[in-house]
């Protein structure tokens, strides 16, 4: 079979499975205006907690930065995202197997290949992307820092975003200039789009809620955008410890403070059946996709 006639078969499956009533993930997105605020640590250690919940959890490492949740994780994906696109690996190949039944999947040099493929390949992906759908119940996608063009391109594309901020002024200022930025995207929806804000780092509960009513009230103010609190978590040695014995915090200290503020989080989220018109992670591609060819016009 030529590629083109696979193209064709691969279009024509897609359209097919688009018809039936498919499985969709819910997509979270995780990140941050201010880089090294907690983001990558939440993301795994929320991954186990979930799965502990009984739900199917894929990381999807969307950081192009330094490979960070591989570190936690003290794992080395043999195959990434690009090996996926360019190289004729399967899904299945690429998902590597985590702590407690937990999927991940590092993004490599994929996610930054990804504005540059072609139509066909974007069609291949999307495809690809909807076994993904069908094999987890939640995908965990953990973003690098700040205002980047590809950071924004995903956020705006989720509907469940979580916003990990500190008490640094430089982390609210930063976290409330990546959501003025988000806002004022065309490709963003407010109204599909719940903001979930939670306080990493704090030394007192009292100083949580004051970082969720100082950004709230901006937030809220000026840019008009639902924001919630989904929870805060304490300032933990336990947690830098963890990275250094390259295992999540939830395994290596049960019973810290991190650990048990990060499964309340873990309970708040399951309760919650996701954004109400859930899309999965390849119509988020494919949104996301479509606003990058949009650009390049
Ligand atoms: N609650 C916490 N208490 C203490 N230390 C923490 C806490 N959360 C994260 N850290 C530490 O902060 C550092 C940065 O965390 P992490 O890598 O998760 O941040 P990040 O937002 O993913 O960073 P990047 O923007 O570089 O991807 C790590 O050393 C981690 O151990
Ligand atoms: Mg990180």
């Amino acid at each position: 079979m030529d590629q083109a006639e696979q193209l064709r078969l691969l279009v024509t499956k897609q359209a097919e499975q688009k018809k039936k009533d498919r499985k969709v993930s819910r997509v979270i997105t995780v990140t941050s205006g201010k880089g090294g605020v907690g983001k990558s640590t939440l993301t795994v250690n929320l991954a186990i907690q979930l799965s502990r919940l009984g739900k199917k959890v894929i990381i999807l490492d969307a950081d192009f930065g330094l490979a960070n949740i591989e570190v936690m994780l003290g794992i080395r994906p043999e195959y990434n995202l690009a090996d996926l696109m360019f190289r004729g690996k399967g899904l299945k190949e690429i998902i590597i197997q985590g702590p407690e039944g937990i999927g991940f999947i590092s993004g490599g040099s994929g996610i930054q290949e990804l504005s540059r493929l072609t139509r066909e390949q974007v069609v291949y992906l999307v495809q690809k992307l909807y076994e993904l759908d069908e094999l987890a119940d939640i995908i965990l996608v953990d973003t690098g820092a700040g205002i980047s063009d590809s950071v924004l391109e995903f956020v705006s594309a989720s509907n469940e975003v979580l916003l990990v901020a500190t008490p640094e002024p430089t982390s609210i200022t930063d976290a409330y200039a990546l959501l003025k930025t988000l806002n004022r995207r065309s490709g963003f929806s407010k109204e599909d789009t719940v903001i979930k804000m939670v306080a990493n780092r704090i030394k007192t509960k009292e100083e949580g809620d004051a970082l969720y009513e100082k950004l709230g009230l901006v937030v809220d103010k000026f840019l008009s955008l639902k924001m919630e609190f989904t929870g805060a978590i304490p300032d933990d040695p336990n947690c830098g410890k963890a990275v250094m014995q390259q295992k999540p915090v939830t395994l290596a200290d049960p019973g810290s403070g991190a650990t048990k503020a990060i499964k309340t989080i873990a309970e708040k989220i399951a309760a919650l059946e996701g954004g109400s018109d859930k899309k999965g992670i390849a119509q988020l591609f494919s949104r996301w996709m479509k606003s990058i060819y949009k650009k390049k016009k």
